[in-house]
């Protein structure tokens, strides 16, 4: 009861300083009354730990991940701690403790603890491996035109500033032979190239890129593979070391389901020093001079919810959300008027799903229509990949949930 109190009052102070819609103040007090009983099962979660608006289908997960109930009451719980004496906590123990969620996210990676540095976000990490590396004029980097604007940012940055070359492997609709795919890429290695820059799954398909055929190309010919893995670390189980690659960034806010603005980086021990930021120019710690306060509450929060997922088993989870896409597939395949562009179910496939809508449809006039009348949201694909919607099938979404969409596809497409 005292633990719902707090909850409600800390809702309230965001709302008085002007933070919260009341509508949706409204709708987060009547979540954290209780979505549903405790002991009711939602897909791998239980109904009251997901604070989603009552009535929404949520299919946005690859976008911002609902964080669970025991999340953000630890998170509230150290945010309460720090304010009995800022100073004594913020420079003390909850710093101190820091270095356990670093430890905690280097395991749940697979990776030894001084291999990851805590973050806020994919796009930050990816950065900071980008504006680390010491390049001339005239280097390359392979990437592909799926990326995910926050995950190329950083390699059109070091290419206006330096010179260095982008070589683009194209990944049309429907691409999903993860050999021709590899192939791209050793077609494009010369004597220059540096840097392998792509996804793990594919932001506008969930393709499931070759990651460790790709790393070991990379070794072999002298490169570094810097993967963006936002879309996959707490959908599916992700090992760096088995992967191969020298970094991996991911973020805290998407599959992970902890606060937002949170995020992991590895970086591997045999780099030997080919990457460094300025940011880690105090040591990789949680908190140093070069990095700064960051916000302690939050990354207490990212531990919380690695131990959610860990709670559930990541086996399992990543079962759950193919399961779930493979029931999506099924029934997507039946729709008229929708093509789907990701990979079959397999072992291509991820627990993101996209499908093409015709020419004639906008595909964020029906995410609307979807979402206003049918309380269904969706993403909309960026469109100059193509037109058309991606969906996102975690742990706590449901077989109800695809009946939702596809009866609100068939509602709207006729
Ligand atoms: C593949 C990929 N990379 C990077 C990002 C950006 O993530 P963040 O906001 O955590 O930097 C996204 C967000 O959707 C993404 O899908």
């Amino acid at each position: 009861m005292a633990d719902r109190r707090s909850f409600l009052s800390s809702l309230g102070a965001l709302s008085a300083a002007g933070f919260m819609a009341p509508k949706a103040l409204a709708q987060g007090m009547r979540a954290a009354r209780g979505g549903g009983d405790p002991v009711v099962p939602r897909g791998l979660a239980t109904a009251a730990d997901i604070l989603l608006e009552p009535g929404l289908t949520y299919l946005q997960t690859g976008s911002l991940g609902p964080t669970p109930r025991p999340v953000m009451e630890r998170t509230i719980a150290v945010w309460r701690e720090l304010e009995l004496d800022p100073t004594s906590q913020g420079y003390g123990p909850i710093e101190t403790a820091m270095e356990q969620v670093r430890a905690k996210a280097a395991a749940f990676m697979g990776c030894a603890t001084d291999e990851l540095v805590l973050t806020r976000s994919t796009s930050e990490g990816l950065n900071w491996v980008a504006q680390g590396i010491s390049w001339s004029a005239g280097e390359r980097i392979i990437t592909t035109d799926q990326e995910h604007p926050g995950g190329r940012a950083c390699w059109d940055w070091v290419a206006r500033k330096y010179g260095v070359h982008l070589d683009v492997v194209a990944i049309p609709p429907g691409e999903n032979n993860p050999a021709a795919i590899i192939e791209q890429f050793a077609v494009r290695l010369t004597p220059k190239t540096r840097v392998f820059a792509f996804s793990h799954l594919l932001t506008s398909t969930g393709l499931r890129m070759p990651v460790a055929e790709l790393s070991a190309l990379a070794r072999r010919a002298g490169c570094m593979s810097v993967v963006d893995g936002a879309q996959a670390v707490g959908g599916v189980a992700v090992d760096v070391h088995a992967l191969g690659c020298h970094a991996y960034a991911t973020s805290g806010h998407k599959w992970l389901l902890a606060p937002k603005g949170t995020g992991v980086l590895y970086l591997a021990r045999d780099l030997a020093g080919r990457v460094d930021p300025i940011a880690l120019q105090s040591g990789r710690e949680a908190y140093t001079a070069s990095s700064g306060v960051t916000s302690l509450p939050s990354v207490h929060g990212l531990a919380a919810a690695i131990a959610y997922h860990e709670a559930i088993g990541t086996a399992k989870i990543e079962a759950h959300n193919l399961a779930l896409g493979r029931y999506l597939w099924d029934a997507l395949v039946q729709v008229p008027k929708v093509r789907v562009v990701s990979a079959a179910p397999g072992p291509l496939a991820s627990p993101l799903l996209t499908y093409e809508l015709p020419r004639d449809v906008h595909a964020g006039d029906l995410q609307q229509r979807l979402l206003l009348k049918h309380r269904v949201l969706v993403k909309v694909v960026p469109t100059n990949f193509l037109i058309g919607h991606r969906i996102s099938t975690h742990l706590f979404n449901t077989e109800r949930d695809v009946d939702a969409l596809i009866a609100a596809l068939r509602a709207e497409l006729g």
